[in-house]
């Protein structure tokens, strides 16, 4: 189970710093697997924070290329320099604002990889999508293009985030039935592209209102290997609570 914090732009360094502590102290004893994807420019000061402890390091977003003339972007040299061992892609918020594409998701995904970096891939669809019974196939597609070409030879080396559009920051999260339901075909994608051992072994995260009061449901499903969790993440006590739901579900 992992249960990981996307802080998205939230927190300068001073208060990542708090939150980072919090976080060792309160979540660190748990039986889960805890990470947090703080803003680039916190990561140094909560590699800081988190040295010594459980609580694993992550990056939002990566860029494609090794180095070069690319003004404000960051490399996976950089991140994996800082101590990142996670990084966050096709995240719906830079799809919809940042021009983030299948094609830039598959490059970063190989770069990212190439670093040592384990890419936690969102995929999801849109209210409209669902509506138009077009989820299934949207992800699908989403996971094809991502990971085309893509060998996989450790299931560790990456996670996939399923976070519908219309659950993320919206208070209203998928049920565990619809949770569960996608993450079974994710399940089985990852089974006939690398083999039903990897497959099986790969953590599926649900993202889009995990909150603690609805954690243990979703986390209690049997696809269901974890959270990738927003603004729940923002509170020391929240975000643990989250996490020991999950550690209760793994007991
Ligand atoms: P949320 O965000 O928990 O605030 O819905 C989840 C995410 O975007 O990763």
């Amino acid at each position: 189970m992992l249960i990981a914090g996307n802080w998205k732009m939230h927190t300068t360094p001073t208060e990542a710093a708090r939150l980072a502590r919090g976080v060792a102290e309160a979540a660190a004893t748990s039986a889960v697997r805890v990470a947090v994807c703080p803003p680039y420019v916190c990561l140094e000061t909560v590699a800081r924070v988190l040295q010594g402890s459980d609580v694993a390091l992550g990056a939002q977003d990566v860029h494609a290329e090794d180095e070069g003339a690319y003004t404000g972007e960051v490399s996976a040299a950089m991140l994996q320099d800082v101590g990142c061992h996670y990084v966050i892609l096709g995240h719906s918020e830079r799809r919809q604002y940042y021009g983030e594409t299948d094609a830039s998701v598959n490059a970063k995904l190989g770069q990212a990889r190439r670093h040592g970096l384990v890419p936690i891939l969102c995929v999801g669809e849109t209210l409209e999508q669902r509506q138009a019974r077009q989820a299934e196939a949207v992800v699908r597609d989403q996971m094809a293009a991502a990971l085309d070409a893509h060998e996989l030879d450790d299931a560790d080396g990456l996670v996939i985030a399923y976070e519908p559009v219309w659950a993320i920051g919206t208070g209203e999260s998928a049920t565990p039935e619809q949770a569960q339901e996608m993450h079974a075909m994710i399940r089985q994608e990852l089974q006939s592209r690398y083999g039903r051992a990897l497959g099986d072994g790969v953590h599926l995260l649900y993202g889009g209102s995990m909150k603690p009061h609805n954690a243990a449901e979703l986390l209690g499903q049997p696809d269901i290997n974890g959270g990738l969790i927003g603004s729940a993440s923002l509170e020391a006590e929240s975000f643990a609570a989250i996490a020991a739901a999950g550690a209760e579900v793994v007991r």
